[in-house]
């Protein structure tokens, strides 16, 4: 029997709506041409507009409604209108956490199209970076007091539990082991920050000891954005906290080549709960509407979801057709070609049509 997944479609604001219904286009156009499994996407209208009419970004039934589904594909969150605070913690935040998507999984190649802009990495690169997703310095513990006063202050409280290190640590270290160099670094700032990221070493090397076959290293965080410049190759996956690997991740798609190819999957490993799939990327306000958005970081996001779900074929099938779409040069204005995102469309819809 072929297998059925439903999939819940969240486009959201800014070029999400462009990117994910770009992605649908596509993916349903290999369920079809392949015929081996079925896929249906389900539209939730959450964002800036739902805000707008609602008072919240998101459903009151938000959790339970996802929970219905085998996997979610998610647009960029963002709108001019609104604090950007409040738009993040009131549609991904309110989801990554309470569903504990605690493994945030953004994989860096140098993309047929794009060109790694280092001349220390002329073959570009390939790396896997694992960031924790659920707590650190994104776990909303602080506060604000004497508002308005010339001594207002404002806390920030990074919080680190051994059960939330240990979960990503291990989810690291086997997605090191899954991979040809069977090797990750851990990233730290454990000179400076003595209490958690210190618990985060030792938590690394006790875990360490249950995968003899990986080699592994430390990194402080700030050595590590010279390493990622001057030695890429003595990179492979790449694990740290919330805050740490947000910026590192920026810095590695920029090293790849564009930010609009970059995918990210946030997961839950216990599969408890659907894992959402999504494009680095934001709602990139300065293009939204001109039909110009790169949809490859949401195709590549779609695929790693394929292969979440247990369509690895079909996840590589969907990356050898947009691969080839880009190696031939179809090509959006951020990666230097004319093509617009519908064109990217036809182009890898016709690739599927003609290889499969
Ligand atoms: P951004 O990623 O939206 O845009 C940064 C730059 O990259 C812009 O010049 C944009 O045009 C370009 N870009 C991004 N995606 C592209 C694509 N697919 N194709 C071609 N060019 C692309 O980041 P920015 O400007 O910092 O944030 C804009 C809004 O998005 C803010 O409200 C921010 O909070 C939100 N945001 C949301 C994220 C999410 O939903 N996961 C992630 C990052 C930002
Ligand atoms: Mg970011």
């Amino acid at each position: 029997m072929t297998k059925s997944y439903r999939i819940a479609s969240i486009p959201g604001d800014g070029i999400g709506p462009e990117v994910v219904s770009a992605t649908i286009q596509v993916v349903e156009k290999l369920a079809k041409t392949l015929g081996t499994f079925d896929i249906d996407f389900t539209h939730i209208p959450w964002g800036t507009n739902y805000y707008k009419q609602h008072g919240k970004y998101v459903s009151e039934d938000a959790l339970d409604h996802l929970r219905q589904f085998d996997a979610g594909l998610f647009g960029a969150v963002g709108d001019p209108d609104v604090p950007d605070h409040i738009s993040l913690w009131g549609l991904l935040l309110a989801i990554r956490g309470p569903l504990q998507l605690y493994a945030n999984v953004r994989p860096v190649r140098t993309f047929p199209g794009t060109k790694c802009p280092l001349n220390t990495a002329p073959e570009g690169i390939d790396w896997v970076l694992v960031r924790e997703n659920s707590e650190g310095e994104y776990s909303g513990q602080g506060g604000r007091s004497h508002i308005g006063q010339q001594w207002e202050a404002a806390t920030e409280v990074a919080m680190f539990t051994r059960v939330g290190i240990e979960r990503i640590m291990r989810f690291a270290f086997e997605t090191a082991q899954a991979r040809p160099r069977k090797h990750l670094t851990v990233v730290t700032k454990s000179n400076s920050m003595r209490n958690g990221m210190v618990l985060w070493d030792e938590i690394a090397a006790l875990v360490a000891k249950d995968f003899p076959d990986v080699t592994w290293d430390k990194m402080l965080v700030d050595a590590m954005t010279v390493r990622m410049v001057w030695k890429p190759q003595s990179l492979d996956t790449i694990v740290g906290a919330n805050l740490h690997m947000d910026i590192l991740s920026d810095l590695a798609a920029g090293l790849a080549g564009s930010i609009g190819v970059a995918p990210s999957s946030n997961l839950d490993p216990t599969r408890k709960n659907p894992s959402l799939f999504e494009p680095v990327h934001g709602s990139a306000f300065d293009i939204t509407g001109k039909g110009v958005a790169n949809p490859v970081a949401t195709f590549w996001s779609a695929a790693e979801m394929l292969t979440w779900v247990g369509e690895k074929d079909a996840s590589d099938k969907l990356m050898r057709a947009v691969e080839n779409v880009c190696a031939a040069g179809v090509l959006t204005p951020d990666l230097g070609g004319s093509a617009n995102t519908q064109e990217v469309v036809d182009a890898v819809c016709a690739e599927i049509e003609r290889l499969y």
